[in-house]
């Protein structure tokens, strides 16, 4: 092993502020080494499994107005849809099929679903699917609503918490929304047993290395199963639409931090690696992501769920894109795996 990728080893929770800053700071032209150190450390916990979840986007409508995303309430050029109960159901049976036994169903923040119509759609996917793991990502919502989808059968949720630095949180939300609530909300759903998972985008608007040293902080204090990033990407209908998109090269490194900091997290290789670059994903696996997550949403609804411009597997069936996230797995040199996938232990 390089005397690069041992030096990298040596980043672990423990690191302190100033190489955390300093490594945040830096670009440098070649950072092999670090993917390779974090490609180790996941490789020590999880080998080469790559675990697949079934993601349905079951709702573009949101009550929210966040100033980066492209179905905020604010967008009058969003078409919206809003998948029925036997649709979602649908979606999951044919991701049945195909092999998967985790589905994530995620949507905006959308009013028509209550909190009685989410948890009969999670305990008709509990029933049906008592094999599966059912992931909700439904944006903030009430200690007691949490409460009820678990007790209806959800036991993951999804709630990335966007940027840990009070400033930076005002500069990308509106007045109606806040950094207090969202921690609330993450905490709510570590007292009542989930698995959560959090996270932020990579190279949003005013994002500076110390609001990124804040997300790494705030991130150890919660200590989630998953962590979710992936680079921010304009969307032409939204307050930032001239703000410029982040980088792949420094959502990869902020990646590889991520995995050594956090060596048992579920880190996915998200769709934003995707769309900022057509091998986006295979360089986020190799660079410490664990999981994919393919689309399981119907085809006609696929295009209009566009968070930002340009967003990938839009046209293309769920066996299709089953098919190519195998391959793209194995060509980055590891191993879909479709069973429940739950983290190596506490993400610590
Ligand atoms: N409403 C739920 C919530 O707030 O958690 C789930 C849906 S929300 C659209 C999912 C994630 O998409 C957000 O947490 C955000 O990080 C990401 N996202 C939104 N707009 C984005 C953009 N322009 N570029 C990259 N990621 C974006
Ligand atoms: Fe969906 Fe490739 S992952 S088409």
């Amino acid at each position: 092993m390089s005397d690069t990728v041992s030096a990298f080893l040596r980043l672990t929770q423990d690191a302190d502020d100033a190489l955390l800053l300093q490594m945040l700071t830096e670009e440098p032209e070649d950072d092999t080494a670090l993917y390779a150190a974090a490609d180790a450390v996941r490789r020590k916990w999880y080998g080469d499994a790559v675990f697949l979840r079934g993601l349905i986007e079951f709702t573009n409508y949101c009550k929210n107005d966040c100033y980066y995303c492209g179905i905020r309430h604010g967008n009058t050029r969003a078409q919206r849809y809003r998948l029925t109960a036997d649709e979602i159901l649908e979606c999951a049976a044919e991701g049945y099929a195909l092999g998967y036994r985790t589905f994530v169903l995620q949507g905006g923040e959308d009013p028509y679903f209550t909190d009685d119509r989410l948890c009969e759609i999670v305990a008709a996917l509990h029933r049906n699917y008592p094999d599966c793991a059912v992931t909700l990502s439904v944006g903030e919502k009430p200690k007691e609503s949490y409460q009820a989808y678990f007790d209806a059968g959800a036991k993951r949720y999804l709630l990335r918490h966007e940027t840990a630095d009070e400033a930076h949180y005002r500069r990308l939300h509106p007045d109606s929304m806040s950094l207090e609530n969202r921690r609330r909300c993450l905490f709510d759903l570590k007292a009542i047993g989930y698995q959560v998972g959090s996270g932020f985008m990579i190279g949003s608007p005013y994002q500076t290395p110390e609001c990124l040293l804040s997300d790494f902080r705030f991130l150890q204090q919660l200590s989630p199963d998953m962590i979710g990033v992936g680079p921010y990407l304009t969307h032409p209908d939204t307050p930032f639409a001239g703000q410029p998109s982040g980088s792949l090269k420094r959502g990869l490194r902020i990646l590889s931090m991520l995995r050594l900091l956090f060596p048992k997290a579920l880190i996915p290789a998200t769709t934003a690696f995707g769309t900022i670059a057509p091998n986006g994903r295979e360089l986020a696996l190799r660079a410490g992501a664990n999981v994919v997550m393919p689309n399981l949403s119907p085809v006609r609804v696929r295009k209009l769920y566009a968070l930002y411009e340009n967003k990938i597997c839009t046209g293309e069936e769920a066996a299709e894109c089953r098919g190519c996230l195998e391959r793209r797995i194995a060509s980055a040199g590891y191993q879909a795996v479709t069973s429940v996938g739950d983290p190596a232990g506490s993400a610590g």
